[in-house]
């Protein structure tokens, strides 16, 4: 591609992928993967992680698959909108266990044996379901009842479920209290402040081979703005506005090409407020008319 030649790029610093090898440590991130790791170590049953659309989840679960694919026994589950029975027989298929003409007491026997057998050689076993606010009630109390598998010492399976908000929200109603009470640990990805948005561009961009390109820091707070830290807002802004500023050929990236990505994106989630300033400055001039009439009112009246 031209414009990485440009700037003396590797790699497309943007791209919209979960890719591990672009992971930015944010401390929100960073904490989450610590807590991740504890809670497998400790053996702690449930883990929720959860954060709004674009903050990381996909990515961090991807950094946390890397780090142990070759430790444990590990099933993703990445499109959970499955019956209780469709659920057991993808986890058991990711697990490679053998379920063919099973049914569903078979498969959990199978599952259950499976675990036996890998705790006696101390693996530990994980199920991850991603998009987890997408798991009808029926599978997530299915998931709850799988994990009631146990020894007399130590839980064999450890679940970690990750969603968006709404997720928490359903695992406070009343059918699914008893799941809620056995998440031991709760994982928040926040989006970033205005200093990790910087960071997080610098990061990436450096990640890619930089050579020649530069971000202004206004570009970074423009970008702040507009996405309010949301990773991947600020994935599809930074790359647009990098995209403006190859076609000028400029190597430094403007807070003007941040305009220009904001109008060619036309996001929703983007706009712009037509006049920013007009507001405050609004209600500024009322509370001078009110307080001066207020005083003009008292030296009459005095
Ligand atoms: N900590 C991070 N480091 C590097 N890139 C990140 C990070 N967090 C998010 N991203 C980038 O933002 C984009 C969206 O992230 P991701 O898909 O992980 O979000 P998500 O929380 O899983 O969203 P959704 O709820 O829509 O599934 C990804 O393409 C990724 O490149
Ligand atoms: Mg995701």
């Amino acid at each position: 591609m031209d414009f990485l030649r440009f700037f003396g790029l590797k790699k497309d610093p943007f791209k919209l992928v979960p890719d591990p090898a672009f992971f930015y440590p944010s401390p929100c991130h960073n904490e989450g993967l610590l807590l991740m790791d504890y809670s497998i170590r400790q053996k702690e049953g449930f883990l929720l992680i959860i954060g709004d659309p674009g903050t990381g989840k996909t990515t961090m679960l991807n950094v946390f698959l890397k780090k142990w694919k070759a430790k444990a026994e590990i099933a993703i589950i990445l499109t959970p909108r499955l019956s209780p029975e469709e659920f057991l027989s993808a986890v058991a298929e990711d697990l490679d266990i053998n379920i063919e003409n099973m049914n569903k007491n078979e498969i959990i026997k199978s599952l259950r044996d499976f675990m036996t057998i890998k705790a006696s050689k101390r693996k530990r076993i994980i199920i991850i379901v991603d998009e987890a606010q997408n798991l009808p009630d029926e599978t997530l109390e299915e998931l709850r009842l799988l994990s009631n598998i146990e020894t007399s010492k130590d839980k064999l399976l450890q679940i970690i479920l990750s969603g968006q908000p709404e997720l928490e929200a359903r695992l406070r109603a009343d059918n699914l209290r008893q799941l809620n009470q056995r998440i031991a640990n709760r994982v928040y990805l926040k989006n970033f402040n205005p200093d990790e948005t910087l960071d997080y561009i610098n990061f990436r961009i450096a990640k890619a081979g930089r050579k020649t390109l530069q971000v202004h820091r206004k570009t970074c707070r423009a970008a702040h703005k507009l996405t309010k830290g949301i990773p991947r807002l600020i994935n599809m802004l930074i790359s647009r506005a990098l995209m403006a500023a190859y076609l000028e050929e400029s190597s430094l990236v403007l807070p003007r090409h941040i305009d220009h990505a904001v109008k060619s994106l036309n996001h929703s989630d983007m706009k712009v407020r037509k006049w920013p300033g007009l507001v405050p400055a609004f209600i500024g001039s009322l509370a001078v008319i009110l307080v001066t009439g207020m005083l003009y009112i008292y030296l009459q009246t005095s």
